[in-house]
């Protein structure tokens, strides 16, 4: 696995590998990775050629009060994964090779962000977009990939790429779940077990309103209601929002319909996690 910090270097690289036909594609990371994020290289690695991770905790989209200072770090580890997965290439830039002196473009995808997690995190969604893009352009990906847990995310990606013209294919990875059912994030490593127990409560309650929705239920109203009172059975968790919304607008929705998605934020002592699942109507 070769390993660059430069995004002319990476794009050397990317360059050389389009010039002998390969496809590339891209896994972008913050690092600290689990199993989740190596589901997401697998499915890089099933559609290209050659495959590029990329890890850099991007200061720009935590906001001042948020957990950037203690946003958990394991670079040795990282790269013992990422090479046993069969990553072609780590594009670890440094702070001062992604943002220069003066630094001052942002893009900001308006609707799709405007609620959910957008409201709790205001440049949250412009600091993500604005990196991604930059890391577009110094990979090169001719498809790069996001974990659906972070379901809004990769909302705005898609619409962001589908309106700057950008033609780079963006694929969703399945959540992938610790076996009692919390999805897995790096985040989780902050939670005290006693908190890790009650975070439970967030896809238990997920999965009774799946439940609900299998039995006929629609109405969003509702649906909500089922998921606020598993979580209100742990003092622990904190719900932050529930929510039915579109899964491609990301704007609210009175019933359940072809492309439903059931988000939820809470906070969990002092940890904030996220999880959703897309529902279908029965
Ligand atoms: O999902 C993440 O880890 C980050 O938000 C991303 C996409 C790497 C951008 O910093």
């Amino acid at each position: 696995m070769i390993t660059f910090d430069h995004p002319a270097d990476m794009r050397n690289w990317s360059d050389d590998a389009h010039r002998q036909g390969k496809r590339v594609g891209l896994v972008p990371t913050m690092g600290y990775l689990h199993q989740g994020h190596l589901s997401l290289v697998e499915i890089a690695r099933r559609r290209a050629d050659l495959t590029v991770a990329s890890i850099f905790v991007n200061p720009m989209q935590f906001g001042p009060a948020e957990d950037l200072e203690r946003y958990p770090r394991d670079e040795a580890g990282d790269r013992a994964k990422l090479e046993a997965a069969g990553v072609d290439a780590l594009y670890m830039p440094t702070g001062a090779n992604m943002y220069g002196p003066g630094y001052q473009t942002t893009i900001s995808v308006a609707e799709v962000t405007s609620g959910l997690c957008g409201e709790a995190r205001p440049i949250h969604f412009q600091g993500v977009s604005t990196v991604v893009a930059k890391l577009f352009n110094a990979v090169r990906p001719d498809v790069a990939v996001f974990g659906e847990k972070d379901y809004q995310q990769l909302a705005t990606i898609r619409r962001m790429v589908r309106d700057l013209d950008w033609g780079i294919e963006i694929v969703g990875g399945p959540i992938v779940r610790e076996p009692d059912g919390l999805a897995m994030s790096s985040r989780n490593v902050y939670l005290s077990p006693a908190e890790r127990e009650a975070a439970l409560a967030l896809s238990r309650s997920l999965e009774q309103a799946r439940c609900a929705c299998r039995s006929g239920e629609v109405d969003s109203d509702v649906i909500v209601e089922r998921v606020r009172s598993v979580v209100a059975t742990e003092p622990l968790v904190q719900l932050e929002y529930a929510a039915v919304v579109d899964a491609e607008s990301m704007q609210p929705v009175d019933r359940v319909g072809a492309n439903t998605l059931l988000a939820l934020a809470a906070q969990v002592g002092t940890t904030r996690l996220i999880d959703n699942t897309l529902l279908a109507a029965a």
